[in-house]
């Protein structure tokens, strides 16, 4: 396993892996994903459309295996960050980066994508709803759109664990998930809210829906059995879990993935 770094997971103590794989089931469904788009277009690069992909956390990976990817962010600061990023990881000429706003998505991309990102995106923008037609209309047909969005449910948990129970009590009633007025959040949501919103407008058919890092985080320090070389328990626990209702539903973030009619 490589290098882990400490971090607090419902006020828990724990590490986490420094890179996603192979315990982050998004980034191998993603994977799947890219190499069946791949095929179709006979070999030829993927390519992703990363709606708010800020300085690169999925971007530049993706370049990295090989894909063509666009990044589009309304922050100027996220994006110089993402430039450096890409330049270190020797990517930078598959990294394209556009200062725009999910709102005006069309007029700042001209080509179509297999892959559309929105990841820690829907938590912030004025219209959720518009954002995910916005985003499915930037999808080519048979394509994918991949979204991220924070869990109601675990920010629930992660307040109780905290002694926070004015706030966990208002995640769980407020209609958009928020602690309070001081919320940076917009919003969280729970399974049925994102597929929901995800299908509302018509374009996108919602294939799957996981927890993402449901367990993964929750192993304490220095507990884990060595595996064998073959295998890896945690991420085949993770795998599992991921799509497992209830564990899946109080994931920290759930994850969607819709396509677009071919
Ligand atoms: C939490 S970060 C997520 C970054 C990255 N996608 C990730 O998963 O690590 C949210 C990003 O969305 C961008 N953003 C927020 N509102 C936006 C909007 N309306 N249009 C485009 N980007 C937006 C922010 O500038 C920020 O870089």
């Amino acid at each position: 396993m490589g290098p882990r770094a400490r971090h607090t997971f419902y006020g828990v103590a724990v590490t986490r892996a420094a890179s996603f794989a192979p315990v982050d089931v998004v980034a191998r469904t993603l994977r799947v994903e890219l190499a069946a788009a791949r095929s179709r277009r006979g070999g030829a690069a993927p390519r992703v459309l990363d709606v708010g992909g800020g300085s690169g956390t999925w971007a530049v990976p993706l370049a990295a295996e090989g894909c063509e990817v666009t990044v589009v962010d309304s922050s100027a600061n996220a994006l110089a960050v993402l430039h450096s990023r890409a330049r270190e990881a020797g990517v930078d000429a598959g990294v394209r980066a556009i200062q725009g706003d999910v709102d005006a998505l069309a007029d700042a991309v001209d080509t179509e994508a297999d892959l559309v990102l929105g990841h820690g995106l829907l938590e912030y923008v004025d219209d959720p709803a518009e954002a995910c037609r916005a985003m499915a209309g930037a999808a080519a047909p048979g394509g994918a759109v991949s979204l991220l969005v924070a869990g109601r449910f675990a920010a629930v948990l992660s307040r109780v664990v905290a002694g926070r129970l004015t706030e966990a009590r208002q995640v769980l009633v407020d209609p958009h998930g928020r602690w309070g007025e001081g919320d940076p959040l917009r919003r969280r949501m729970d399974v049925e809210e994102i597929r929901t919103l995800v299908e509302a407008g018509g374009q996108l058919t919602v294939e799957r829906v996981q927890g993402h890092r449901v367990l993964a985080d929750l192993v304490p320090d220095g507990v884990l059995e060595p595996g064998g070389a073959s295998s890896d328990p945690l991420a085949e626990l993770e795998d599992i879990a991921a799509g497992t209702p209830p564990l899946r539903d109080m994931a920290s973030r759930l994850h969607v993935l819709a396509r677009r009619p071919g």
